[in-house]
């Protein structure tokens, strides 16, 4: 709204997170210059592996009473070769997202102009998704342990959980987004014929919310057969929920999760360099986070050819969340329009640099005004 100063909490964290959340904030800053109808004010906190190995800490003490006084969080990627992943995932990313109750994970993902599809037969505009990932339960609440560590005879268990207020609430956020979309069109992704429990309280639970929502239709698709209709048929698609991480009756390499779903989506509509997330709280009680989909890329760090596409839009779909709709459209007219010139990282095929590309949309951002 008219003048309105946004307190964003900045974590750069770790590999390509500060190339891509510096090149973000740039963009950012010439946007709000650029437009003067509202500013944003960051501040940037230094967590990450670096403080872990340091400290024994990812967020100091009292770090989360101070991230909760902003009003959104834009958050690079967490995860380094010397520490093992789920220590930097449970130690920052997650750390936040369940203390904030970011209950939803919103992925859209479609072609841009001036991108393309590595499938043969996908047009711009046959693919455009919003993957819902519940975020709070499923697989990933941190239920289960370890016993007898190191004996033969050890055992571990990971215990999904599935709630009725958390499988209902997570259906509601994924009906509305479908009901604001122009297709109405909603696919509630399920694995109810092995997991026969929680996925089938999953199930039951869309069909009586669906009545709710009269003017969405909805259909249910089992995991492993969805996968085949995101590459075969990406047209049928529009919105899209699953569960946290959706289990295949195969061992855990073979595994499917809902962020593997989103992984396969973005690399459909031509990179994982491109691709945005949000984690939500709806209920705007805790701030939100916003951060590129892909990780920190130990491979190409340092090297300035990270795409920061990513994390434009990811910029984007924070401005929408605070209320800033039309400078988050504006936005991402600016990013498509330098990808249609062409000036593509080498993950979409071109040459430009993370800097290129940058200054580039922060051209494009200067003829707004
Ligand atoms: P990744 O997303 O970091 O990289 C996968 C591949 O995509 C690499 O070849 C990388 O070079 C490429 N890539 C990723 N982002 C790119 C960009 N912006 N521009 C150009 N190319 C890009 O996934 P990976 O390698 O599985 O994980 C690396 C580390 O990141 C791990 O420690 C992992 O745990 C962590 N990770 C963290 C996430 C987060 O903080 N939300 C999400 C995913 C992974
Ligand atoms: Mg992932």
């Amino acid at each position: 709204s008219a003048n309105q100063t946004y307190s964003i909490a900045s974590i750069p964290a770790d590999g390509i997170g500060p190339e891509v959340i510096s090149a973000g904030i740039t963009v950012l800053k010439a946007l709000t210059e650029t437009l003067g109808t509202f500013k944003l004010n960051f501040t940037n906190y230094d967590w990450s592996s670096e403080t872990y190995k340091k400290t024994g800490k990812y967020i100091p003490e009292g770090g989360l009473e101070e991230l909760k006084k902003h009003d959104a969080i834009f958050f690079g990627a967490v995860g380094a070769p010397d520490v093992p992943d789920h220590i930097s995932l449970w130690g920052l990313r997650l750390a936040i997202c369940q203390t904030f109750q970011q209950y939803a994970n919103v992925r859209p993902t479609r072609v841009f102009r001036g991108t393309e599809s590595p499938l043969r037969n996908c047009k711009q505009g046959d693919l455009d998704w919003v993957i819902v990932r519940e975020n709070s339960e499923g697989e990933y609440a941190g239920q289960g342990g370890r016993s007898h560590t190191g004996k033969p005879w050890e055992v571990a268990t990971e215990v999904a959980i599935f709630s009725r207020h958390g499988v209902e609430r997570i259906m509601r956020f994924a009906f509305e987004t479908a009901q604001q979309r122009p297709r109405k069109l909603l696919t509630v992704v399920t694995k109810s014929n092995a997991q026969r429990n929680g996925m089938v309280l999953w199930d039951e639970v869309a069909q009586a919310v669906a009545k709710e929502f009269p003017d969405v239709t909805m259909d249910k698709m089992l995991v492993d057969a969805m996968t085949t209709r995101m590459v075969l048929k990406p047209e049928s698609l529009d919105t899209i929920v699953a569960s946290n991480l959706v289990n295949h009756p195969l061992p855990p390499p073979l595994s499917l999760h809902a962020d593997i779903l989103s992984d396969l989506a973005a690399s459909l509509a031509g990179s994982i360099g491109i691709a945005p997330t949000s984690n939500l709280d709806p209920t705007r009680e805790y701030p939100s986070m916003f951060e590129p989909i892909h990780g920190s890329a130990f491979d190409i760090t340092g090297m300035g050819i990270s795409n920061p596409v990513a994390t434009f839009w990811t910029a984007a779909e924070m401005l929408a969340w605070l209320g800033e709709q039309d400078a988050s459209k504006q936005l991402l007219d600016c990013v498509e329009n330098v990808c249609e010139q062409g000036v593509l990282t080498r993950d979409l095929g071109g040459k430009a640099t993370t800097k290129e590309v940058t200054e580039a949309v922060v051209a494009e951002i200067g003829k707004l005004a």
